[in-house]
């Protein structure tokens, strides 16, 4: 059996993936969730594609009822949290290697056998019929058929012989023990098995539904769900954004009036706190697409800020050809995202070591840009939800060797998230997921502040 997931044929970084989108036949109505889901999860290995848009861009998605878009979802994003456990149950029952597909359909199969309340005889016949409905893949339905039955009758005793570590990629799972240690990793791991709660930041002195208020101010509710059924939504008082990625605007104190370059801006959450403290904003972004989201949110809240296109490594400030022209310089840089594997168990699985190098030259180059655009004593903040310190602490070390005229500001003190070890004895941020567990944990982040001069 091909146990480990065949990564990224294409080798490309996940957001320059473009959807393949799966034509529905006639008969696709039926088990539409499944349907979905074992496309949607093969998809994510096999090309490395993004599961939201693996899923939604397939055509029968969106003819789905919102209840089956649902279920497609959560079998989909079950076999990410539990990849590795999965394949562990699967490995004794499979005797020849199936194709992709068939592979996708075991998956969910047994995701939904193992950790969801779908009863064992809809999990087993649901996925059956996914083979059956294809000529090339009819021959493997008796396949499936024998080895989700014995997983339906043995899975729960192999399961138990698992750990939630078997759920984090080899390669991933060294990273994370090298840099924060095996207790570290095993709580980091657990996490992932966890639906997160939902993180809104809400506008200075305006209260946001019912929920439990953070240190710092996020409201977080217990549940996702639709948020645009929730209070306040229209009237723009509270966007989604996880306490992690608040932060490093939170560090930032008061500052209204200030003229501030948000480098990598989109979809906005940080442009949006910009604007909501006072400040004069750039919300600069090199993708047309995703600076529309901005817009959408800038109306919805009511909040201004100018909005530029382009690319960061060469963008000019046209008040300040020259550079220098921003008090403050936010680069929140395009990274592997590591860190919001709670929220997006797939990044997980369609990340390999190559994006993390080519991601690298790119932080690199953008960081070397930002510093241009800091007045003399200003500020550079320089932040990735990534939990690989290369793309974190690495930066940092080696921008401070190429630009002897910044220095590192000490965080240490200046935010109570509750949360000791979040600023480190060097005085940079590092947020890793299990911190406020108990609360349902928190994005992994990285932030360091900078000034000029
Ligand atoms: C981590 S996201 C930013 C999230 C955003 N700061 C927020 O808080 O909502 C990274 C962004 O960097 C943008 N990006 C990537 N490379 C860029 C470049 N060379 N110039 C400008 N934007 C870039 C991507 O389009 C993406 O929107």
């Amino acid at each position: 059996m091909t146990a480990k997931p065949k990564n990224n044929k294409n080798n490309k970084p996940a957001h320059k993936i473009k959807p393949k989108v799966i034509t529905p036949t006639a008969k696709a109505p039926k088990h539409g969730a499944r349907y979905v889901a074992a496309h949607g999860v093969r998809e994510v290995l096999v090309d490395g594609t993004p599961l939201d848009i693996a899923l939604s861009g397939q055509a029968l998605f969106v003819q789905l009822e919102r209840r089956d878009r649902a279920f497609a979802r959560l079998i989909a994003a079950t076999v990410f949290r539990r990849l590795g456990q999965i394949d562990k149950v699967l490995a004794p029952f499979i005797k020849k290697t199936p194709t992709d597909y068939a592979l996708a359909v075991l998956r969910t199969g047994a995701a939904q056998i193992l950790f969801l309340d779908t009863p064992a005889y809809a999990a087993v016949n649901g996925s059956v019929a996914l083979l059956r409905r294809s000529k090339k893949t009819a021959h493997m339905a008796g396949m499936a058929n024998a080895v989700l039955r014995r997983v339906t009758e043995q899975g729960q005793d192999l399961l138990a012989k698992t750990s939630t570590l078997d759920n984090i990629p080899t390669w991933l799972l060294k990273s994370w023990t090298e840099s924060y240690g095996v207790e570290a990793s095993q709580k980091m791991a657990d996490m992932l098995i966890q639906e997160p709660p939902l993180d809104l930041t809400t506008k200075p002195g305006i209260a946001g539904p019912d929920g439990e208020v953070l240190p710092g101010g996020t409201v977080r509710l217990a549940k996702a769900g639709d948020v645009r059924a929730l209070s306040g939504y229209d009237e723009g008082n509270w966007w989604v954004q996880d306490v992690s990625a608040a932060l490093p605007i939170r560090l930032l104190g008061d500052i209204s009036g200030k003229r501030i370059l948000d480098m990598c801006a989109a979809p906005g959450g940080k442009t949006l706190q910009l604007a909501a403290a006072g400040a004069n904003v750039t919300a600069l972004d090199k993708s047309e697409g995703r600076l529309e989201r901005v817009k959408e949110n800038l109306a919805r809240t009511g909040l201004k800020a100018d909005i530029a296109v382009g690319d960061a490594a060469k963008w000019r400030d046209p008040q300040n050809t020259s550079g220098g022209g921003f008090d403050i310089v936010i680069l929140d840089a395009p990274c592997t995202a590591t860190g919001t594997y709670r929220r997006r168990p797939d990044v997980l699985h369609n990340k390999k070591p190559e994006h993390i190098d080519s991601l690298a030259r790119i932080q690199e180059k953008l960081i070397m840009a930002a510093a241009r655009h800091v007045a003399p004593g200003g500020t550079l903040i320089y932040c990735t939800c990534s939990l690989q310190k290369r793309e974190g602490e690495g930066q940092i070390t080696k921008f401070m060797q190429n630009r002897t005229d910044f220095r590192l500001n000490s965080l240490l003190g200046i935010e109570d998230l509750g949360v000791a070890e979040t600023v480190t004895p060097e005085g940079v941020v590092r947020v890793l997921p299990h911190f406020m567990h108990e609360k349902g944990g928190m994005d992994g982040f990285f932030v360091a502040s900078l000034s000029c001069g």
